[in-house]
């Protein structure tokens, strides 16, 4: 017989399927991985921006792709009935941002943001319902240039971690591949989209079904073996293509990126075909060569039409987006997450309601030299303030009890070592003055 279900009185403390809770030390880790990553763009001359989480649903049914709009975007009517979108990209945000200054910003624009992202999937490694993803846009200049820039900054955010051994830097040319499809095979425009979103989700098919669907979308047997030839073709049948659109271009940029000493990152990659509708050039997927990280940890292209769609200045851009669970699954896997523990340089006990106004005294004085300290709020043992010091990884205990209130001085004592000093009040700021001193070298 079935039980009816009891009903909890509680609400459940889980967070939604696909996003995640953010507790202090993911939190920590988070924000320790986005602060390089940030560093590093920054070093690079780009300037951070940001825009709404919301915005109008048709900015992205114009350009993003079927696949994020049909089955993945987050929408909604406001109460005026506007139909909007939660982002589930930041490139058509930056591209009507854009838009607006155009005319008056230095060129080229190179932009940055870390934006929260919502895409309805089905949560696996990898990929989650919300994300955050470091975007990198490069607006102007010239694509010879730009897109070298671009692939440059891919390498030197990883090389930042150390991580650049197990790198792999995949490029293909949109031009390129039209070419081979509408030209050489004779797909139709239409075709063609299809075949480049089929190829882009093959990892993800069987081999029997893929071929079904390249039937449906209407290859015949020849062509079916043309597109197997291209997409197998290495660096040697790029090169012969000398005068072929993209493929030259493509080339010279890779050329280009082996002369910097990239040649062991770099690879030309015809599968590489990137699911948004808006990408016209170069694009680029950067992957971890150990098999636990199968999925893209970034990806990216230039976009010629983006801004065309706001008005008649029709500056091309090119950027990549890069997942934070992606980049952490990577940093994780190889051992080269950067240091997130604690940063609390001093727990000041409280053994005495009395002493409270004395440890404010002190604890402002130490923050404005830049120590970060908590005071313990409520009056306790010492041997229970002592452990949740330690729960706070705090450097050092200051300890104030009645024989050092009689005295003038403090204990302080070094979690670490467990050594422990007494300090004179008079000498106390000389004592958070050096501490200060040595955090900073
Ligand atoms: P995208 O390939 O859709 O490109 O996403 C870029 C990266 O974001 C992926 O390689 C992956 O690391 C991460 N990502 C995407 N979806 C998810 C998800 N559901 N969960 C976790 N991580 C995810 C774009 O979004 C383009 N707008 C990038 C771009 C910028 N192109 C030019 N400029």
């Amino acid at each position: 017989m079935l039980r009816p279900r009891v009903m909890s009185k509680f609400l459940s403390n889980q967070p939604y399927k696909g996003t995640r809770d953010f507790f202090p030390p993911q939190m920590r880790q988070f924000q320790a991985v986005m602060r390089q990553l940030a560093t590093i763009v920054e070093r690079f001359g780009f300037e951070p921006y940001d825009g709404p989480l919301l915005e109008s649903f048709e900015l992205y049914a114009a350009k993003t792709g079927q696949e994020i709009v049909e089955n993945q975007l987050y929408w909604l009517e406001d109460r005026s009935k506007r139909k909007l979108a939660i982002r589930p990209e930041m490139t058509p945000t930056l591209a009507r941002m854009v838009s607006q200054q155009v005319m008056e910003l230095p060129k080229p624009i190179r932009w940055y943001s870390i934006p929260n992202l919502w895409r309805y999937e089905r949560p696996q490694r990898g990929r989650l319902r919300e994300h955050w993803q470091l975007n990198c846009d490069i607006l102007g200049g010239d694509p010879q240039f730009a897109d070298q820039e671009i692939l440059r900054l891919s390498h030197a955010l990883i090389q930042s971690f150390g991580g650049e051994r197990h790198l792999e830097i995949r490029v293909n040319h949109r031009e390129w591949i039209d070419e081979v499809f509408q030209n050489r095979m004779k797909l139709t425009a239409e075709q063609s989209i299809q075949v480049i979103k089929l190829v882009d989700a093959k990892a993800k098919l069987d081999e029997k079904k893929y071929i079904e669907a390249l039937g449906a979308i209407g290859l015949q047997t020849k062509t079916i073996d043309a597109l197997e030839a291209f997409l197998e073709g290495g660096l040697d049948s790029l090169q012969s293509e000398s005068n072929a659109p993209g493929a030259a271009h493509l080339s010279k940029v890779i050329h280009a990126l082996n002369d910097q000493g990239l040649s062991s990152n770099i690879i030309y990659d015809p599968t590489i075909m990137r699911g948004m509708d808006y990408y016209t050039g170069l694009v680029f997927e950067i992957y971890d060569r150990s098999p636990e990280n199968r999925r893209a940890m970034f990806g990216g292209g230039r976009y010629d039409h983006l801004l065309g769609l706001f008005g008649k200045n029709r500056l091309s851009g090119i950027g990549f987006g890069m997942g934070d669970v992606t980049i952490q699954d990577f940093l994780q896997t190889h051992s080269l997450l950067p240091d997130s523990t604690r940063n609390l340089d001093v727990y000041f006990t409280l053994l005495e309601g009395t002493y409270f106004p004395k440890l404010m005294e002190w604890a402002t004085f130490f923050r404005a030299l830049g120590l970060s300290c908590i005071t313990a709020l409520e009056p306790g043992k010492l041997a229970h303030q002592l452990k949740v010091a330690a729960k706070h990884q705090a450097r050092h205990v200051v300890i104030l009890g009645s024989s050092e209130w009689d005295t003038q001085t403090v204990s302080i004592k070094a979690l670490k070592t467990g050594t422990q000093s007494e300090v004179k009040w008079a000498n106390l700021k000389r004592w958070a003055e050096e501490q200060a001193q040595s955090k900073q070298n």
